[in-house]
C-alpha cells in the first residue's frame, strides 16, 4: 500500500473511531436492551450494531472498493483478504458494556493484500487510544510505546486469560494450565481480547491466551503487538487465519516459546 494511502487510512479511521466513541459515550446512560447471539455470554446490543453501521457507512462512502468484515453483519461477505480490507468489532467487551459501562473497546485493524497495516485500538470510557501503523511502531494517545525486549522470566510474567483455561476441555491439559498458574506470578481476565492485545503492547500484560476468537476481536490487535515486537500465533504456534474462528496466543517474546513448548502443545 502506498505511504501516502497509508498515512490517509490511518488519520481517517483514528477520526471515524474516535467520532463512534462519542456516540457511545452520550448514551452510555440510556437503557440497554441486551441480546444474545450463540449462547447466554455472547452478547449484542444496539449499540454494537449503531456504532458499527456508523463505521461501515462511512467507509463504503468514502472508500467503495475497500471490503469490511465486521462482526454484526452490516459489512461484506469477506472470502480473501486482497485488496484493502476494513476488519471491525464495534464494541470488543460487550459484556462489560452492558454489565460495567467500561472496559470495552473498538477495534479497528486494516490490511491490504493480506499484510497487516494499521490497527487501532480504542478504550472508549478510558480516553486511551492504541494505534499502530506497520514498521512505524505503536501508540498509546500519540506517545510511542517501547518495544518488549527487556528480560523477563515466567515467574515474573502477568497472563490474561479466562476461567475457561482451568476447565476441562479440548484444547489443553488442566495440570499443564495448573502449573502455569502456579509458575507466573499472576493471572488477570478483562473480557475483551482487544483490550488484552493493548495491555500486551504497553507491558501491562506479558501475554494473553483465548480459546476461541473471531478475526475482528484479534486484527487490530495483532498488527499492534506486532510493532512492539511481540509475537502472536495460535496455541499450536502457528500463523493466525483472519477470516477464522481460533485459539490465540499473543505474548511477550522472552516467554512465548517457554509457554508454547511447556504448557500449550
Ligand atoms: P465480544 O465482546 O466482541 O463478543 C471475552 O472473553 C472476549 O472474547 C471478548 O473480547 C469477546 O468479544 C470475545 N468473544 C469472542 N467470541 C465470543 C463468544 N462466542 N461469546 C463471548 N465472547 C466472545
Ligand atoms: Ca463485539
Amino acid at each position: 500500500m502506498h505511504k501516502q494511502l497509508q498515512n490517509e487510512l490511518l488519520t481517517q479511521a483514528k477520526q471515524w473511531t474516535l467520532e463512534a466513541g462519542e456516540i457511545i459515550k452520550d448514551n452510555i446512560h440510556q437503557p440497554t436492551a441486551v441480546a444474545t447471539k450463540s449462547n447466554h455470554k455472547d452478547l449484542v446490543t444496539v449499540m454494537d450494531e449503531r456504532v458499527e453501521k456508523f463505521l461501515t457507512t462511512n467507509i463504503k462512502q468514502k472508500y467503495p472498493d475497500h471490503q469490511i468484515l465486521a462482526e454484526e453483519g452490516f459489512g461484506d461477505i469477506v472470502t480473501t483478504l486482497d485488496g484493502v480490507v476494513w476488519i471491525i468489532d464495534p464494541i470488543d467487551g460487550t459484556m462489560n458494556f452492558v454489565h460495567q459501562k467500561r472496559n470495552f473497546a473498538i477495534s479497528v485493524g486494516i490490511y491490504y493484500d493480506n499484510i497487516g497495516y494499521i490497527g487501532i485500538i480504542y478504550d472508549v470510557m478510558a480516553n486511551q487510544l492504541y494505534y499502530a501503523l506497520k514498521d512505524h511502531g505503536a501508540y498509546k494517545n500519540e506517545e510511542k510505546l517501547p518495544t518488549l525486549k527487556n528480560d523477563l522470566l515466567l515467574s515474573e510474567s502477568v497472563l490474561g486469560f479466562n476461567h475457561s483455561w482451568l476447565m476441562k476441555n479440548r484444547y489443553i491439559d488442566e495440570e499443564n494450565m495448573q502449573n502455569l498458574v502456579k509458575k507466573i506470578r499472576g493471572v488477570r481476565t478483562y473480557g475483551s481480547a482487544a483490550l488484552q492485545f493493548a495491555y500486551v503492547a504497553e507491558g501491562s500484560l506479558d501475554g494473553y491466551l483465548s480459546m476461541r476468537l473471531s478475526p475482528w476481536d484479534f486484527a487490530a490487535g495483532l498488527i499492534i503487538v506486532n510493532e512492539v515486537d511481540g509475537l502472536t500465533t495460535n496455541i499450536s504456534g502457528e500463523p493466525l487465519d483472519l477470516l477464522k474462528q481460533t485459539t490465540v496466543f499473543t505474548c511477550h517474546p522472552q516467554i512465548q516459546q517457554k509457554i508454547l513448548q511447556n504448557y500449550l502443545t
